[in-house]
């Protein structure tokens, strides 16, 4: 039996991590969740938030310090984008997404890229995006058809990218394209394209069910022209590298899913204890409190595989793959689960958009679908398993 001073610390989180919580948690109450419902109503990129983000240095808090970042661990990463997501879930793409876009550099780009593009992002001047899908490739990304050809040092992109979260907003962008025709997933490779380079736009916003706060539209490249020390990681390189991003950023999307679960736990409590219904408090009958009981129990279930997760994000574990598949597949159902709960507890009022839970409920649909659908995670996770990864 342990001494309850070597017990201090077993399986909890560090003090160092429930101090990010909390500094996150006071930040996005303040100067996040004011914007959340105005940036939902109006499709509109939250700048306000992205601006208070930035100060408090929880835009792109994964950015290793000699970069000129904050350098949080995996985990503290999670912790920021639970948070922003538990008080606004499009401003929760802020931090993810700029981990998606940034990390095919940290893991395979060269040290003078790397220099180039990250600090940028680290002081808040710029966002990065991830450019895999497409119109005719979704789940099935290898079937891509961007291509990139080499002409001297340069290489030529042509193509369009689909679904692209924060297109537009972004500065840089890594776009996965082919670089070998036929060779299927080894002819593909990734590079750094500018918003600014010639021949690069942009389609017009989706018009979405959730997440309205952050833009998410087509990127075409018309014979765009790159420097070819825009390659990253090795030439044919690009689609292990894409997999490998994801196997890391799926933790992320968790953490996501968990905050927009838990801030509509949060609201659905508070609703509960004040909404009196024959002559009591609706949290005092048994059929809410089972709900409620069973809302908090997925949600912490789901909190604890995430930063399982996270761990092994941070260790780049054997079984990281396992354990980001199923920690995004887990959470994202929660979060659905828990939010439809939620506006069931305010009934005709959660129906509205007088309150929050209606839009924590179109924002946590998402979370099913992106960074690899469900049913996707589940294929991850049975091959990694019948490999004894699991
Ligand atoms: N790490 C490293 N390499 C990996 C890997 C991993 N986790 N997973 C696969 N690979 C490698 C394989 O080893 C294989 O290499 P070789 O060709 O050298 O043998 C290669 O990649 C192809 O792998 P598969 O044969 O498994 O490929 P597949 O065609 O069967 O596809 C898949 C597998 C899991 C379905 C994959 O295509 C996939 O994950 N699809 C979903 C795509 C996705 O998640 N898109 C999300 C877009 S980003 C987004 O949504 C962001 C946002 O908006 C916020």
């Amino acid at each position: 039996m342990m001494t309850a001073g070597q017990a201090a610390g077993l399986y909890e989180l560090p003090e160092e991590h429930r101090e990010i919580r909390q500094a996150v948690r006071d930040v996005c109450d303040a100067k996040v969740r004011p914007n959340a419902a105005e940036a939902d109503e109006n499709s509109e990129f939250p700048r306000k938030s992205y601006e208070a983000l930035v100060s408090a240095d929880f835009h792109a808090p994964h950015i290793p310090e000699q970069y000129g970042g904050a350098g949080a661990d995996a985990l503290a990463t999670v912790l920021v984008i639970e948070e922003v997501a538990r008080a606004c879930a499009a401003s929760s793409l802020i931090p993810a997404v700029n981990k998606l876009g940034t990390l095919p550099l940290l893991l395979g780009a060269s040290e003078e890229l790397k220099q180039r593009y990250l600090p940028p992002v680290a002081r808040g001047e710029a966002m990065f995006s991830y450019c895999l899908s497409e119109p005719e490739a979704g789940s099935d990304a290898v079937s891509m058809t961007t291509r990139a050809d080499q002409d001297g040092d340069h290489y030529v992109l042509n193509g369009v990218k689909r679904w692209i979260t924060n297109a537009g907003e972004s500065e840089y962008y890594t776009v996965f394209a082919v670089t070998e025709a036929g060779a299927r997933s080894r002819g593909i490779s990734a590079f750094v394209v500018e918003k600014s380079d010639e021949g690069v736009s942009f389609g017009a916003p989706e018009k979405k069910l959730g997440i309205k706060g952050s833009p998410t539209r087509e990127v075409y490249f018309d014979n765009v022209r790159i420097p070819a020390d825009r390659l990253i990681g090795p030439l044919g390189g690009g689609f292990a590298l894409a997999m490998q991003t994801l196997d890391h950023t799926r933790v992320t999307i968790a953490a996501q899913a968990l905050g927009i679960g838990q801030g509509a736990l949060d609201y659905a409590l508070g609703y509960a204890l004040e909404r009196q219904q024959f002559g009591k408090a609706i949290a005092e009958f048994q059929g809410i409190q089972f709900m409620l009981a069973d809302m908090g129990m997925k949600l912490e279930a789901a909190r604890q595989l995430t930063y399982a997760a996270a761990g092994r994000s941070e260790r780049s574990d054997a079984d990281l793959t396992y354990f980001g598949a199923a920690a995004k597949c887990f959470a994202a159902d929660v979060a659905m689960e828990v939010t439809t709960d939620a506006v069931q507890i305010l009934g005709g009022y959660g129906y509205t958009k007088d309150y929050p839970v209606e839009r924590m409920m179109r924002d946590a649909k998402i979370t099913q679908i992106y960074e690899g659908t469900n049913q996707v995670q589940r294929i991850v996770m049975a091959r990694q398993l019948l490999k004894g990864l699991g």
